[in-house]
């Protein structure tokens, strides 16, 4: 009777310990439970996936290649032209995303990537202007010559740096 309650209470207390390995093992076998979890505002997860391939994930590219965005994409604000300039561009303006996400993905483009670039005051995309912009989209003809005018104006009346012209400088010749 004693022998028999107490094995029964060994055994149950046996399959409880051996339940709680298994368990704790399918806990750390499962790669979610220990991987640590990164949130990104829309914006920036946009921007990630829609633009980072290319530019970077903090908009730092193979300028050669790629615009370099880090600490220079700011500068176009300055003129009504590179304020267009932005969503006419044709990656930016046939992405899939929609009006709101495309602006939220811009102003996370200009005023964080390129943080300390755009002038004082600069004002936010909207998504009604991104909307009208992208409609008229430059093309491979007309994005090199318009995107020089550009970048030779800033450098020379608005004081960005000669770093902005990398892109253009390697695929002009
Ligand atoms: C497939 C690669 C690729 C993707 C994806 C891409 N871009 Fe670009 N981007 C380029 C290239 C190449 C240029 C140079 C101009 C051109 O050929 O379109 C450029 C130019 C730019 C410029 C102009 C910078 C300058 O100094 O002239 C900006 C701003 C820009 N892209 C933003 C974006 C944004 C925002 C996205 C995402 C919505 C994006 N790009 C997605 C390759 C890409």
């Amino acid at each position: 009777m004693t022998s028999s309650r107490a094995l029964r209470s060994v055994t149950s207390r046996s399959v409880a310990c051996c339940f709680a390995v298994i368990f704790g093992l399918l806990r750390t076998a499962d790669p979610r439970a220990a991987a640590p979890t990164v949130q990104f505002r829309p914006p920036q997860r946009d921007y990630i996936l829609a633009c980072g391939g290319c530019h970077g994930l903090n908009g730092i590219s193979n300028a050669a290649l790629v615009p370099s965005l880090k600490g220079l994409v700011g500068y176009y604000l300055y003129l009504p032209e590179g304020r267009a300039y932005l969503p006419r561009l044709p990656n930016v303006a046939f992405s899939t995303l929609n009006d709101e996400q495309l602006a939220a993905v811009l102003n996370y483009m200009v005023f964080d990537i390129g943080a300390g670039s755009a002038p004082a005051g600069a004002r936010a995309y909207g998504s009604a202007e991104v909307g009208r912009w992208r409609k008229q989209p430059l093309t491979e003809v007309t994005l090199s010559e318009y995107r020089r005018r550009l970048v030779e104006t800033l450098i020379n009346e608005y004081h960005a740096p000669a770093a902005l012209r990398g892109y253009i400088a390697t695929t002009a010749q």
